[in-house]
């Protein structure tokens, strides 16, 4: 498996219309999950940077979507959130819109890392967005986050709530945290093999 420096951002562009996204012609990784589940978070600490994408703890904090581009070999995004924001109408349609349209046509996308926050579990938008994904075939991996705030006694909960889901197909799930960095190079892991597959 081959090494990569994931501190080392070449560049970053931000887009909120689907008609002129840039293509890097590279291997790209997009995070995406409810408002407020930990996506640009994660991104932080997978390129160990403290807010190279910005946070908040308001819902819908991103609105447009957020290329890096690393260490000239492949290109994370961060994506606004579904579900939940304290937004407009207007302004909601036009991510779904965004998010939608980027999704389902952009050429380079190897893997869609679906982030669900542990303490709240599957959620029906989570559930209806993963059977879209796969209704589209569309390669992804399930990442809970913020595994720091579950206390041992709720970690039966969650299980039971994946258990339960009916969505999850595959064998493995990954579980994070941004402040304990749990998780963090198994997320870089899955992103470096798919790397060095394409190569
Ligand atoms: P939107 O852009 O609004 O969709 O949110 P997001 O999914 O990008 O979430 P963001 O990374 O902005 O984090 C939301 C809030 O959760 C912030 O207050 C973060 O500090 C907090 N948070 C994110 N990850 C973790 C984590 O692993 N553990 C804890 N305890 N808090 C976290
Ligand atoms: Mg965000």
């Amino acid at each position: 498996m081959k090494n990569y420096n994931f501190s080392e951002i070449d560049c970053i562009f931000k887009f909120n219309n689907c008609e002129n996204l840039k293509d890097f012609d590279l291997p790209e990784f997009c995070f995406t999950g409810r408002s407020n589940v930990g996506k640009s978070s994660i991104i932080n600490s997978l390129l160990n940077k403290k807010k190279i994408a910005t946070t908040s703890n308001k819902p819908g904090h991103t609105k447009k979507i957020f290329f890096y581009k690393v260490t000239n070999s492949f290109v994370i995004a961060d994506l606004p959130g579904y579900g939940f924001a304290n937004i407009s109408k207007k302004k909601k349609e036009e991510i779904s819109e965004l998010l939608f349209f980027y999704l389902t046509k952009r050429k380079e996308l190897k893997r869609i890392f679906v982030l669900v926050d542990s303490r709240r579990g599957l959620k029906s938008s989570d559930k209806s967005f993963i059977k879209l994904l796969q209704k589209y075939n569309l390669s992804h991996q399930i990442v809970f986050t913020k595994f720091d705030k579950v206390p041992p006694s709720s970690e039966k909960n969650l299980l039971k709530n994946i258990e339960n889901s009916n969505v999850i197909m595959q064998e493995k799930i990954i579980f994070s945290s941004s402040k304990t960095k749990i998780g963090i190079k198994e997320i870089r892991k899955e992103i470096i093999s798919t790397v060095d597959n394409e190569n």
